[in-house]
């Protein structure tokens, strides 16, 4: 079964941005650390980030008919893009939602997360262990619709 990881915008400047915030690891560990726990579930894995809204669109609708399962960190544009929700529901993947921080404790603008509309499932505030836990349900997931 293959995964697509998708990180949206400024999560390449891991490390820089916000350390107190977003931690002191780098983007590279991250990638490392998702490409570990893919590994560890028996996944193959397509990692991608981009700064563009419209290339995390043309990503998810590449997806279709190739790709198994989501996982998303939409960053920024978690908050503004109804683009991002309209292609995860028009690829019908299931896709499970990331954020290192947590999102429900910070600024009022980041209180909508319209990705996470299209989601079956939600890790926020986790710091990297949160791609680690939506990588497991995935695998739990999509072993049950095989099963059914
Ligand atoms: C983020 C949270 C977003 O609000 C923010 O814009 C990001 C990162 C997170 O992983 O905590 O860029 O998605």
């Amino acid at each position: 079964m293959k995964i697509l990881i998708i990180n949206g915008p400024n999560l390449n400047m891991l490390g820089l941005r916000e350390p107190d915030i977003y931690g002191r690891r780098d983007f590279h560990a991250l990638e490392d650390f998702i490409r570990g726990a893919c590994r560890d579930q028996g996944f193959e894995a397509e990692l991608f980030q981009s700064n563009h809204e419209g290339a995390i669109v043309d990503a998810i609708q590449g997806a279709y008919g190739r790709i198994d399962g989501i996982v998303i960190n939409p960053a920024a544009y978690t908050h503004t893009s109804v683009a991002i929700l309209d292609a995860l529901k028009a690829v019908g993947i299931p896709a499970v939602e990331v954020h290192l921080s947590d999102v429900t404790k910070r600024e009022s603008f980041r209180q909508i997360s319209y990705a996470g509309m299209a989601c079956v499932k939600s890790y926020i505030g986790l710091g990297f262990e949160g791609y680690r836990q939506a990588i497991l349900f995935l695998k739990d997931y999509l072993k049950g619709r095989e099963n059914t």
